[in-house]
């Protein structure tokens, strides 16, 4: 499996915790394996998007604190940002992870963040950005396949590339179990890239 490697250029100074919030709107398998690592006392807090993902539970299994910020209680965009901005500051994360997170994140509230947000993807960028990622893959032939851990950026899917892991496309795939595969890649490359992204951000 290829390994992060050790200079993960960003476009931001770090803060000087090593606090992580984790964003979260589904099943949070891979909040789940963050906190089975040495990472989980630097996860401060999940936040969903979704009152119902089942990741919220996962939080609660691991005592974090966990907030929902459903955008039909908002009047608008900004709104719901401007309270998860507001909600953050108790935190004062040195680094969001996204992890499975739904939305999509306005190029202001990632400035507010200090560019400081990472996401993980389900396909080799800058292949199969969006979503359905593994029917894609199957239905391109393509042999290739994989995860992204990548900087966030207000166009979807194109930040700045930190680390990759691959598998190769069997005959035999389907979207169900490439999404197996994949996902057994992400809960392997995620924590380790946000371990190394912590330990260069410390002070
Ligand atoms: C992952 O496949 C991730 O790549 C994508 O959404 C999925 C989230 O899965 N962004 P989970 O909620 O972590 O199980």
């Amino acid at each position: 499996m290829p390994q992060p490697p050790d200079n993960l250029a960003k476009p931001a100074t770090p803060n000087t915790t090593n606090n992580l919030v984790v964003f979260i709107s589904g099943n949070g398998s891979n909040l789940a394996a963050i906190l089975q690592t040495a990472l989980a006392p630097a996860v401060r807090a999940v936040f969903s998007d979704n009152p119902n993902a089942a990741g919220l539970a996962i939080a609660q299994q691991h005592q974090k604190n966990s907030h929902v910020f459903s955008k039909t209680n908002y009047n608008s965009k900004m709104a719901w940002e401007a309270d998860m901005h507001q909600t953050l500051q108790q935190y004062q994360p040195c680094l969001i992870a996204l992890a499975g997170f739904m939305s999509i994140l306005s190029g202001q509230f990632i400035q507010q963040q200090q560019h400081n947000i990472v996401n993980i993807h389900p396909s080799l960028l800058p292949d199969f950005k969006g979503r359905d990622t593994h029917q894609r893959v199957l239905n391109s032939g393509a042999k290739q396949h994989g995860c992204t851990v990548h900087w966030l950026s207000p166009a979807v899917d194109a930040g700045t590339i930190i680390a990759q892991s691959s598998l190769t496309v069997h005959a035999t795939d389907t979207a169900s179990t490439l999404q197996k595969r994949v996902q057994q890649l992400e809960h392997r490359l995620y924590p380790s890239v946000l371990k190394k992204l912590l330990q260069q951000g410390k002070p």
